[in-house]
């Protein structure tokens, strides 16, 4: 397929999961893809087992400097960069009453600053060639609700989900529309991570939690990476092109609105 022939996107956190099944995707709908990730091993592993389609690059979300030299050298390689998908976020949990400033500092520097200021870099670059662009911000239904042990990663989803709100008002004059993927509960590293969280706090075996959310999703399962794709996709593509400052649940039932 080539939905995305002669685009050229930029993934943020693409080395692993969800963000590595997004490159693969557009890769395979022609696009070109840069495979922007803190780890930058990773990420050039990624990016050879994609193909000569992908372009490995070291970038820190949480680093202004870094945001802007990772962009700066995607828009030289590829002479611009049509589609933004901000995924990088890291995860914690903690009692309201355990939770540290610098945990907070940590979760919001890269979730919610580095979706914004990320956004910035790129919406620059596209308001300045004149062709308009589609950015995709990673949410989470964690950011249609909080959760009792989850209190800063929610909050930073749901600053995504209103970001994307107020930059697809504000983007869209320019032909650049912003909008949102919330997932459910998707299998792999990162779930491995809440997995211990949950076993920590709530004394839960390692992988009764994971058993747990997989059984109450209403399709029956976790979600894969694979799930996500088709969303993914459809948002960068032309035929997304009147659909603004909207947050998609792609999450087998789990939540409503
Ligand atoms: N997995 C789920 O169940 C789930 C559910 C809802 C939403 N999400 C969201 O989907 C997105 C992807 O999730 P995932 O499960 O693939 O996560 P993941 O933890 O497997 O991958 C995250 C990637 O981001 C990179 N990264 C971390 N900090 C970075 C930084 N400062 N700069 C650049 N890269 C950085 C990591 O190296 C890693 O490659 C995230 O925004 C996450 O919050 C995931």
């Amino acid at each position: 397929m080539t939905r995305l022939s002669g685009k050229s996107a930029l993934i943020t956190g693409a080395a692993r999961g969800i963000g590595l099944a997004f490159a693969q995707a557009y890769a395979a709908e022609g696009a070109r893809v840069a495979i922007a990730d803190i780890n930058l091993g990773a990420a050039e592993a990624a990016a050879a087992g994609i193909g000569e389609a992908a372009i490995p690059v070291r970038m820190d979300v949480s680093d202004q400097s870094s945001i802007e030299a990772a962009v700066a050298e995607v828009e030289a390689r590829t002479g611009g960069i049509d589609i933004l998908v901000n995924n990088a976020a890291l995860f914690t949990a903690a009692p309201v009453a355990e939770i540290t400033r610098a945990d907070y500092d940590r979760i919001f520097a890269v979730n919610v600053a580095g979706t914004l200021f990320t956004m910035q870099a790129v919406a620059r670059g596209m308001i300045a060639r004149g062709r308009g662009g589609k950015i995709i911000n990673m949410a989470s239904q964690a950011g249609r609700r909080g959760e009792s042990l989850v209190a800063v990663y929610c909050a930073s989803k749901a600053a995504v989900i209103s970001l994307t709100q107020s930059a697809g008002l504000n983007l869209i004059a320019h032909g650049i529309n912003v909008n949102a993927i919330a997932p459910g509960v998707v299998d792999g590293e990162h779930w491995d991570g809440v997995d211990a969280f949950f076993a920590k706090y709530e004394g839960k075996a390692p992988g009764q939690k994971k058993r747990e959310v997989g059984e109450a999703v209403p399709f029956g399962r976790m979600g894969k990476a694979s799930d996500l794709t088709g969303m993914a996709i459809f948002l960068a593509s032309a035929e997304a092109d009147y659909i603004v400052a909207q947050t998609y649940n792609v999450d087998g039932g789990n939540w409503m609105s």
